[in-house]
């Protein structure tokens, strides 16, 4: 029997992705580079599926079905570079290499190059769902040739996650569109994140709740408007306790975020594409500060006592309609990033579609994005979301509530940043004047660089001081 999928590099996220096509009826080779774990893996957690192993490359390539279609589960980085030196003598001509990692997309365009001089076909694939996803259901961006695609499309649309909208799958798009298209969902993931944070971060310090309450109003919102996977892994983060001490987990967990690099990938993308995204921006930023620990413990010191402000527990309504404002923003920064890349890079991604597939099965799955896809499809020039009077009377109805609780915040020495450079933003693309005419007048006089005028066409230099 030989596989119709091979699966390289058997972390839990290898393990699951390799059972759920199995589950799917499909029979999948695994490789590990330890046998070790494949070993493991098969004895521990396969049972009636069609899964067969190799321990050796060779032996596992020869045991796909030509032509072979390999899903490279592995590390993003060098290891993706080193599994595929490793496979390439084996390849034959219209094989499919997929990596399914979260992998820079220019990395992507670098592999995607080299193998095509040797005829392998090649997806960069975003993978979102976790471990539970990867198992049951992910959503997966892929990008690349499409008939790449078509190769695998059947399996992919089996194994990912499924909405009324259909299976949360599609072809994003050229090249790299599928990392890149991942990439930004994780840059929404860290300020959506980071927007929770400093949620609760006012319920816990300002409005003196307890871990507990602080999780029946998550699980409330989660009803709501709001309903989304980070929301719902929040109020059960609420929940757990630690067996040890008695204690929320949470309470006991240190406060320094971690990041492998996504969020910072997409502010980087974002500056070079000239894409206005501050509150996904910040929210990297937020993981960077919380890393000074001995720092922030010093100078919290040497600043004194921070005088918080008291509010009440109406205040909670707010809170709930801010977090929608900056979700709202956060999704509409993303999808203006994800349309310049489009352009700039050829990648012809349908945002729509996008949209779609982000309904199930991902970490930024929301309800919000029915709303939001909505909003497009009426205007599918709509790259921001917020040129439609709808869009507009959402945001706005939200906006008292997000300046109060930003103020409270503010008067309370609590840094709120995705909720503060949102509310930046939006007051800014609102604006019809900005003082950028003060900034081109400061850069023309040190500077000669020169400005244009609103009164006639042409651009102008003055000499702003005369140099002796
Ligand atoms: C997903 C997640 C996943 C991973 C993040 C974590 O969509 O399933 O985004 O890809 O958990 O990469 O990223 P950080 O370690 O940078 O927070």
């Amino acid at each position: 029997m030989k596989a119709d999928v091979g699966v390289v590099g058997l972390a839990v996220m290898g393990q699951n992705l390799a059972l759920n096509i199995a589950r799917n009826g499909y029979a999948v080779a695994v490789y590990n580079r330890t046998a070790e774990r494949t070993k493991k893996f098969i004895e521990e957690r396969v049972k009636a599926e069609k899964i067969i192993p190799s321990y050796d490359i060779e032996h596992f390539v020869a045991s796909i079905e030509r032509p072979r279609k390999i899903i490279l589960m592995v590390k993003a980085g060098t290891p993706v570079d080193e599994m595929i030196e490793e496979l390439l003598p084996h390849l034959e001509k219209g094989d499919l290499l997929v990596d399914a990692g979260n992998s820079h997309y220019a990395d992507t365009n670098r592999r995607l190059e080299k193998l095509s001089h040797h005829g392998i076909l090649y997806l960069g694939m975003g993978v979102s769902g976790g471990e539970y996803g990867a198992l049951h259901g992910p959503s997966i961006m892929p990008g690349g040739s499409l008939e790449a695609y078509r190769m695998l499309q059947d399996v992919l649309t089996k194994i990912a996650a499924k909405t009324e909208d259909g299976p949360c799958c599609t072809y994003v798009g050229n090249s790299s569109a599928g990392h890149f298209v991942k990439m930004v969902h994780n840059g929404i993931e860290y300020a959506i994140m980071q927007s929770i944070a400093e949620i609760y971060d006012i319920m816990r310090k300002i409005l003196r709740m307890s871990t507990s309450e602080i999780g029946q109003v998550f699980e409330e919102w989660n009803k709501g408007e709001l309903s989304s996977f980070l929301v719902e892994i929040t109020y059960k983060i609420m929940e757990y306790m630690d067996e040890e001490t008695g204690k929320p987990l949470v309470e006991l967990i240190l406060d320094t975020a971690e990041q492998k690099g996504t969020g910072k990938w997409t502010a980087q993308a974002a500056l070079d594409l000239g894409v206005p995204t501050p509150s996904l921006n910040v929210a990297v930023f937020a993981r960077t500060i919380s890393h000074f620990k001995e720092h922030r413990r010093e100078l919290s010191r040497v600043f004194g006592e921070k005088s918080r402000v008291t509010s009440d527990k109406s205040l909670i309504k707010d809170l709930e309609k801010s977090l929608l404002l900056t979700m709202f923003l956060s999704f509409s920064q993303g999808l203006w990033l994800i349309h310049e890349a489009s352009k700039a890079y050829n990648y012809n991604i349908d945002l729509p579609e996008v949209l779609r597939i982000w309904k199930g099965g991902c970490i930024i799955r929301a309800r919000l994005l029915n709303y939001l896809g909505a909003i497009l499809k009426e205007n599918p020039e709509n790259i921001n979301l917020l040129a439609s009077n709808n869009a507009m009377d959402f945001v706005k109805e939200k906006l008292s509530s997000a300046l109060k609780v930003s103020s409270i915040a503010r008067e309370s020495g609590l840094p709120t940043p995705v909720l503060n450079s949102s509310i930046d933003y939006l007051f800014s693309l609102t604006e019809e004047n900005l003082p950028a005419n003060l900034i081109q007048a400061q850069r023309d006089f040190f500077g000669a660089h020169t400005f244009e005028r609103v009164d006639k066409e042409g651009t102008f230099h003055v000499e702003w001081q005369k140099l002796e």
